[in-house]
């Protein structure tokens, strides 16, 4: 079986893609980062153990390395990276900031960059010919794009065709990897991803990005304030791209089977969900009542409703887009018609994302 070298392994999408991999007996390589309190093993295996849903993982074919995204070789000695690149490989490049404020800026360029600049060196100067190079890349690296956003390269723009510095970083972490496809000749591939969201079917969620940041701070004002009614600068007809954790895990696979693979695939679902269908669910489970509001003047809201658009300054990036994404290429490969989210598997997420927060406050 093929070796599938996966770098920020213990992240959200990385450890679901590993289960899989696993699942299918194929031999991973884990580079994870040590906390302060937990070693890189440590903080794999507890979350292969929490994203397994109780299954067993038979980590067998595992093997983990620590590792430092900006040094040189990753600060891994030559001779285990020698080993490790040995035979063809499929190496995925996950690592990513997924912050995006100003504050933030340095760290988010140093990582969604330069890291993938020195993945990229150390990839080139250890991997076979026929290795392939896999860099986990954003949808909405797009950036305030007003025609469909198409499976091709797409060259590096200021900051004002952005919503934050996040899509912009990753914008620039693809001609990264152009660079060195044209310039090294590496298989270098671009795997787009839109909002991962929770499993579709069983509607668990282990995610509190985007709608359920979102979420989130509904259930807070719920719990302090319950019952109000309270308006939020969101444009309800807008729409959201939310990918299925299991869906992307199933096209991630489907990416390691396929010999010939398109350079760019854009990693979204077709069925995209209207704002005013989340915000219902959110309005259905928790006892307040969320009105979406398309045009309001900061002076008209109320102080309430002024502190929920305080805290909303990622979630209200996304509160008006309507993007059309291309998926020709995505088509070539996989077949995209299950596994859609649709209104009531979000409401599933959305229930389980509620409920377990609900439990954690419980239990403090
Ligand atoms: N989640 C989404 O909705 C979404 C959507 C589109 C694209 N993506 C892309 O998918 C990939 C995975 O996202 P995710 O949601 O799974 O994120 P995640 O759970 O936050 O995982 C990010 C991973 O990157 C590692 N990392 C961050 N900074 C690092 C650094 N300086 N050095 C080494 N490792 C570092 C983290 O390690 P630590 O745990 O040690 O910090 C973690 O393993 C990212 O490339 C992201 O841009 C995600």
């Amino acid at each position: 079986m093929k070796t599938i070298i996966i770098n920020g392994a213990n992240g959200y999408v990385a450890s679901h893609f590993i289960i899989k991999l696993l699942k299918h007996k194929y031999k991973v390589i884990a580079l994870v980062r040590p906390s302060i309190k937990f070693s890189s093993t440590e903080r794999i295996k507890k979350v292969l153990e929490e994203n397994s849903y109780g299954e067993k993982v038979n980590i067998a074919n595992l093997q983990v390395f620590n590792y430092s995204l900006l040094h040189k070789d990753f600060l891994i000695p030559q001779e285990q990276l020698e080993e490790i690149f040995s035979e063809d490989v499929d190496y995925f490049h996950f690592a990513a900031s997924l912050k995006y404020n100003l504050k933030s800026k340095d760290e988010i360029f140093k990582t969604n960059v330069e890291g993938v600049e020195n993945s990229l060196k150390i990839y080139t100067k250890y991997a076979t010919k026929n290795s392939r190079f896999f860099f986990i890349g954003t949808a909405y690296s797009c950036g305030k794009i007003d025609e469909p956003f198409q499976e091709k390269f797409y060259a590096n723009q200021d900051i004002t065709y952005f919503r934050n510095y996040y899509e912009q970083s990753k914008r620039f972490g693809e001609n990264v990897v152009k660079n060195f496809i044209s310039q090294k000749g590496i298989n270098g591939h671009i795997l787009r991803l839109s909002q991962v969201v929770g499993h579709n079917q069983s509607g668990v969620t282990k995610t509190d990005y985007g709608i359920f940041d979102f979420t989130k701070r509904v259930h807070n004002l719920a719990s302090r304030y319950p019952y109000e009614t309270v308006r939020v600068k969101i444009n309800p007809e807008a729409t959201q791209n939310l990918i299925p954790i299991n869906t992307v895990v199933r096209y991630l696979l489907r990416a390691v089977n396929v010999e010939s693979l398109p350079v760019i695939m854009n990693f979204v679902s077709k069925n995209q969900i209207q704002n005013i269908q989340i915000i219902n669910i959110i309005n259905k489970i928790l006892p307040i009542k969320i009105i979406p509001v398309k045009f309001i003047a900061q002076n008209d809201f109320s102080l309430l409703e002024r502190s929920i658009a305080l805290g909303m300054s990622f979630t209200g990036n996304y509160i008006d887009t309507n993007i059309v994404f291309e998926t020709k290429n995505l088509d070539k490969i996989m077949s995209t018609s299950k596994d859609e989210p649709n209104e009531h598997s979000v409401y599933k997420m959305i229930e389980y994302f509620i409920n377990n927060l609900t439990q954690k406050k419980k239990n403090r």
